[in-house]
């Protein structure tokens, strides 16, 4: 009998890759059928989804809905919703957990991601999306329950949705990146979209070889420059890169200033410390390596999702 997997988040990024991963290997697919969870039953998205998999209503506010959500449940797919603040986003995933224990769910995959303020030795405190999935992480580590993490790198699509990210033109018709930090800082790219359920579905696949394990989700590390060099020639314009003072970057961010901070210190933590840690390189070659499926590059990022310089 198959397995129901809940999948929180099915109608964004990280979910529904997982969602797709699962429909798409005929392995899983014969061992799970998928539950995608949505707070808004009625969106375009779900009513897409319901054309292919079970669609069942649980907002993660809302305990009673998830308790239903959950009910019969085999294994959780677990990501929180952005914006939400550090404390509410603790709590939801403390609340899913719960429930998946008193339900008697068999394992929880959580998107985790690593604590900044941990490993910069308590000098960031601004990068609390991911701080708050940390400790949600050791959280979920302390129940009666089996658990394995994903841990995304920095997601290709930001190019796309981050304005700061992408290339601006400048007066004189060239084009610039402008950031406080080092071209060469190191960064984890992942194509979110594509290759999440590759990594998700590597769990699924073995669950108790990777029972207590972190997948560091990323194809690889890409020096800023080397990403630039990309950028360049996917769009056939020269990029160049601007380094400026910590104060004109988060002038140019334009967005409210506790997210401009959040920046600013997230990328002063990768140039000191690295994504994922001083052991950052190895977690990612092993995560890779593991990965089920082969994954994305940078270069083939930007061919299905062109970067629009004009
Ligand atoms: N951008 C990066 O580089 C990066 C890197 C690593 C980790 N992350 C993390 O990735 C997460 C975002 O993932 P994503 O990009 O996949 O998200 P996304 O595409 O923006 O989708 C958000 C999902 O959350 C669901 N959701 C929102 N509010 C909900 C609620 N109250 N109850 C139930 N579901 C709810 C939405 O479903 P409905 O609207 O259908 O309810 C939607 O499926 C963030 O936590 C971020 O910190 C991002």
């Amino acid at each position: 009998m198959s397995k129901i997997l809940a999948v929180f988040g099915a109608t964004g990024q990280q979910g529904g890759s997982v969602v797709n991963y699962v429909l798409n290997d005929s392995e899983l697919f014969q061992q799970y059928k998928i539950r995608a969870i949505t707070s808004n039953i009625d969106s375009e998205r779900a009513k897409r989804l319901k054309e292919k998999v079970e669609v069942v209503h649980g907002d993660m506010l809302n305990r009673a809905s998830l308790e239903t959500a959950l009910t019969g449940v085999h294994t959780v797919f677990a990501m929180t919703a952005p914006s939400l603040g550090p404390e509410v986003e603790y709590n939801i995933v403390k609340t899913i957990a719960d429930i998946a224990v008193e339900k008697d769910v068999e394992y929880i995959i959580f998107s985790t991601l690593p604590s900044i303020h941990e490993l910069s030795g308590g000098k960031y405190t601004k990068v609390t999306p991911f701080d708050a999935k940390a400790k949600a992480e050791r959280y979920i580590r302390g129940l009666p329950i089996k658990s394995a993490f994903c841990s995304l790198g920095s997601f290709m699509e930001n190019f796309q949705s981050e304005t700061f990210l992408a290339p601006r033109k400048a007066d004189d018709g060239t084009w610039v990146v402008a950031l406080h930090v080092s071209p060469k800082i190191q960064w984890p790219l992942i194509n979110a979209v594509r290759d999440t359920g590759k990594f998700v579905g590597a769990i699924l696949a073995e669950p108790e070889k990777y029972n207590g394990k972190t997948f560091c989700a990323a194809t690889k590390f890409y020096s800023l420059e080397e990403m630039i060099a990309i950028m360049s020639k996917a769009t056939g314009k020269t990029i160049f890169y601007e380094r400026i003072s910590h104060e004109e970057f988060k002038k140019s961010m334009a967005i409210p200033e506790i997210l401009a901070d959040m920046f600013v210190e997230m990328l002063a933590f990768l140039e000191e410390t690295g994504y994922f840690g001083p052991d950052g390189e190895k977690l990612v070659a092993w995560a890779s390596k593991n990965a089920r499926g082969r994954l994305s590059t940078f270069e083939e990022y930007l061919e299905t999702h062109p970067l629009r310089l004009e």
